[in-house]
């Protein structure tokens, strides 16, 4: 395995892999790497000749009051966990790499991004598009994995890829979750003994919309109202919802009233400081 700090020797391994007929999977992540980023890699890996791993804490996705100079940080045990999966490539470029001096481009996808996540992170998506674009000519990868539980993200960046015609697949793979149901996520980390005893609710009310709508309950907003109850139901409960909204599975447009399927549930929440997401499929 090996280690690439700079953008030119990242684009010029790709450029000959290419040249010499092999594929590239492009894993792109923020580190602090969990079985959630490993199954990407271990679904790459069975897909092309080359895996390359990104690890980018992208400044730019971060809104002014969010946790980048926190977010959690772990090189050393990451580049362990990408040599135990057999990965090729690990790109670490550093923020002055990424964005040079004078740097002033962005990529904007338009209207998915203005709601859901998008809603309270007015340039998330568009510092997540810009720095994947750049991943993207900078790895020239033929396929690219992403996890969803970031399932809005997901659609944002299969969007970008059809309108701006970046010559690759985009591979979604589904949620990993720990026993107890919650969303795998390095953002966990930042939650104290008792708020992380508390977070598997959120995937265990979800679970119920699903049950309440698989028994025939198909009102979108009786769904939502059923999870939020339920996370509210213990009065020392320290949810406070951000969203919850169904939304169709294939384009990303709300379903106000009545579901026609494919469907998913969607949920943003704060618990105490940390800001978790979820979604499961109707
Ligand atoms: O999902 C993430 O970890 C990030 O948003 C991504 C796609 C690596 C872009 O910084």
């Amino acid at each position: 395995m090996k280690q690439i700090n700079s953008n030119c020797e990242m684009q010029t391994f790709a450029r000959e892999s290419q040249r010499n007929g092999k594929s590239i999977a492009l894993v792109p992540t923020m580190g602090f790497l969990h079985e959630g980023h490993l199954e990407l890699m271990r679904r790459a890996r069975e897909k092309a000749d080359l895996v390359v791993v990104s690890i980018f804490v992208n400044p730019i996705q971060f809104g002014p009051n969010e946790d980048l100079d926190c977010y959690p940080r772990d090189l050393a045990g990451d580049l362990n966990k990408c040599d135990s999966i057999g990965v090729d490539i690990v790109f670490t470029p550093t923020p002055e790499e990424i964005y040079p001096d004078g740097f002033q481009t962005a990529v904007a996808v338009n209207k998915i991004t203005q709601v859901l996540c998008g809603a309270s992170r007015p340039n998330h998506f568009q510092g997540v598009t810009t720095v994947v674009g750049k991943l993207f000519n900078l790895t020239l990868p033929d396929f690219a994995f992403f996890g969803e539980k970031d399932f809005q993200q997901l659609a944002v960046i299969r969007r970008m890829v059809i309108d701006l015609n970046f010559p690759l697949e985009i591979i979604g793979v589904p949620i990993v979750r720990e026993s107890d149901g919650l969303a795998m996520s390095s953002r966990n980390a930042y939650l104290p003994a008792q708020q992380r005893a508390e977070a598997p609710a959120i995937y265990k009310a979800l679970s119920n919309a699903c049950k309440l709508y698989n028994q025939g309950i198909n009102k979108s907003e009786k769904l939502c109202k059923a999870v939020s109850n339920q996370l509210n139901k213990n009065i020392e409960s320290d949810f406070e919802i951000e969203y919850i909204e169904i939304y169709d599975s294939n384009n990303l447009t709300r379903i106000k009233n009545k579901i026609s399927s494919p469907a998913t549930i969607l949920i943003a929440v704060h618990l105490g400081k940390t800001r978790l997401i979820d979604n499961l499929q109707l």
